[in-house]
């Protein structure tokens, strides 16, 4: 493993959004990530108080979920939390690496959405998060995992228009899929409204369903249900995961 500093630097380089946290809150505006974990949290741990977010970013999602639950948040970059604090200052966010953290506080729910999960590519790895998750975790607590399922494997670009505070941005988005390692590759070109251009290659892990299963369960959570948001069952490529602590 890469010292967290150097992770953290490395993760930034990869993606301009990570360098403009502000843009990246710009971008991420219509998300219903929070929304969704809300309702998964009232289903099925209706009772709960307290939330633990790891790979928070920006605190987006925080920020509303902290109006119902008392909330703590972490991220591995530096500038994504210190732009936490800016944005957000009644928000506890803190800088650290969800491989290793201990915190040594139990919560109700823990939460890790918006693919955190699939920065971390190394089964190893995966495990050693889950463990973070399980350390995290009271008593039946709730895991709500919002992370890739599938792969993206259409190869040709697709064009978008991004609105930005300056103006539109031109987004091209090619995928690459890389079976033997399960690692799909977004390369990210955009062309900003100054006429300045940016290039992204974000690699995200994908877990599959069954691989999901057996990272949560080797840590003790049993799983309550997977689901798209498509209303057709579960076809990806991205999906909330819920499950259960059932460890004491
Ligand atoms: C796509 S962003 C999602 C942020 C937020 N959950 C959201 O939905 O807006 C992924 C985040 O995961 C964080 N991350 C990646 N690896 C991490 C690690 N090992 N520990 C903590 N955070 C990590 C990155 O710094 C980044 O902010």
């Amino acid at each position: 493993m890469t010292s967290p500093r150097t992770e953290a630097e490395h993760v930034e380089a990869t993606n301009l959004l990570y360098r403009d946290p502000a843009l990246y809150d710009v971008v991420q505006s219509d998300s219903t990530s929070a929304g969704m974990c809300q309702t998964l949290i009232e289903l099925h741990r209706p009772n709960a108080r307290t939330l633990i977010d790891f790979g928070c970013g920006t605190g987006r999602d925080l920020e509303n979920l902290s109006k119902r639950f008392e909330c703590i948040g972490v991220d591995l970059q530096p500038g994504m939390v210190d732009y936490a604090h800016l944005a957000r200052p009644g928000l506890d966010i803190r800088a650290d690496d969800m491989r290793t953290m201990r915190l040594g506080k139990r919560m109700d729910v823990v939460t890790c959405m918006g693919n955190s999960l699939a920065y971390v590519h190394d089964n190893e790895e995966i495990s050693q998060v889950f463990a973070t998750f399980a350390a995290h975790a009271g008593p039946s607590a709730l895991l709500v995992l919002c992370s890739p399922v599938a792969p993206i494997t259409r190869t040709e670009p697709t064009v978008a228009t991004v609105d930005t505070p300056r103006g539109p941005a031109t987004v091209t988005i090619r995928h690459e899929w890389h079976l033997r390692t399960q690692i799909n590759t977004m390369h990210r070109h955009w062309v900003l409204p100054s006429g300045d251009e940016a290039r992204d290659e974000i690699r995200r892990r994908v877990l599959f369903p069954r691989e999901l299963e057996r990272y949560a369960e080797g840590a003790g959570f049993e799983i309550l249900d997977m689901l798209d948001g498509s209303g057709r069952g579960l076809i990806g490529p991205t999906a909330y995961t819920v499950a259960r602590y059932t460890r004491r």
